[in-house]
């Protein structure tokens, strides 16, 4: 699992530097106390319910709050009060764009376009949002979905070695979805450093190298996907035999039975953690199996699930109450 030393130097090939941040609103605290690395070339996803403190700790990262406390690195500088250094190397996609609804599309990009050094052009932009189309369209007339991948291209059209993304396909249908998905990870292979927000799961199994889940303020897991997957061990489950008793239920790849009402029933579930997570699930199964055919029961709706991001960030979010609330 690699989550990060809080109290340790930031190492030097990183591009974005977080440790033991903390952020208020007023009373609340927003953030308390997370610590996090992006490399160059790597994309990081923060992941976490409504409310977690996600856009606090990205509009940090941007430059827009001070830290209550900890310390954040861009590129080896504090990116507080956007310093020059950063402005033409750092772009974001915030939750909240500050776009003119009036202008056209390729108005915007072209006042985008002035204020960045080395530019695309105009016509790369267009052609990487999907855009090329609504180019004179005024930007108040666009989709949600539409809106969202322009403001990603006013974001990538100065080649910034750090990309912040708040949320970047919220209101997408899955057909734009999976375009801006190829845009952001082309942005990866060119060397960017990406860190982005999402409440998508599929969207982080799909782009990030590496995730953390947060949950009210704190880094709940963090990892690379397969680590954060595998730690939270695979799923076996069947209904409880009318002949067997809940006290015979033998344990299986080490994993304890744990029986609980469904359907009328009882349903057996384990959830096998052995040190082998390629050949756990398969070892625990055959243990199981072994022990049906001995006491010549059937296990009716065998099933058998490799614990999935969803699992886990559920487990995070202790139980779906929370997930519903926002
Ligand atoms: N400007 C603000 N003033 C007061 N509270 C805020 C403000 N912005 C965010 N919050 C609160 O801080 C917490 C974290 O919010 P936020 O960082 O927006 O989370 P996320 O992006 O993960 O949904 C939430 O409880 C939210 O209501
Ligand atoms: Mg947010």
């Amino acid at each position: 699992m690699s989550t990060v030393d809080h109290d340790g130097p930031p190492d030097p090939g990183t591009a974005i530097s977080v440790r033991g941040l903390r952020q208020r609103h007023g009373d609340l605290e927003a953030v308390r106390g997370i610590s996090f690395d992006v490399a160059p070339g790597e994309l990081f996803a923060l992941l976490g319910t409504n409310g977690a403190g996600k856009t606090t700790t990205i509009e940090t990262i941007e430059g827009f709050r001070r830290p209550a406390a900890g310390r954040v690195r861009v590129l080896g500088t504090d990116p507080y009060g956007h310093p020059p250094e950063l402005r033409e190397r750092v772009d974001a996609v915030l939750q909240q764009s500050g776009v003119f609804p009036e202008l056209t599309v390729a108005e915007t990009v072209d006042l985008a376009r002035d204020l960045a050094a080395d530019p695309m052009p105009r016509g790369d932009v267009l052609e990487l949002t999907g855009l090329t189309a609504k180019a004179g369209a005024a930007v108040g007339t666009l989709s949600g979905g539409q809106r969202r991948r322009l403001d990603l291209g006013l974001a990538v059209l100065s080649r910034p070695d750090v990309l912040l993304l708040d949320e970047p396909t919220t209101g997408m249908d899955p057909e734009a979805r999976r375009e801006t998905w190829r845009l952001i990870a082309g942005i990866v292979a060119d060397g960017a450093a990406v860190l982005l927000t999402t409440h998508y799961l599929d969207e982080a199994e799909r782009l990030a190298d590496r995730l953390a889940i947060m949950h009210r303020g704190e880094i709940r897991v963090a990892g690379t996907l397969r680590e954060v997957v595998v730690d939270r061990g695979d799923r076996v489950g069947f209904r409880l035999p009318a002949d067997v008793r809940a006290d015979d239920l033998p344990a299986i790849g080490g994993a304890a039975p744990e029986v609980e009402p469904r359907d009328g029933g009882a349903w057996v579930g384990y959830t096998v953690r052995g040190d082998d997570p390629d050949a756990r699930a398969h070892r625990a199964l055959a243990e199981l199996l072994d022990w049906a055919r001995a006491r010549g029961t059937v296990l009716g709706r065998l099933e058998l699930r490799a614990a999935s991001l969803e699992d886990v960030f559920l487990g995070v979010a202790d139980g779906a109450a929370d997930l519903i609330s926002g």
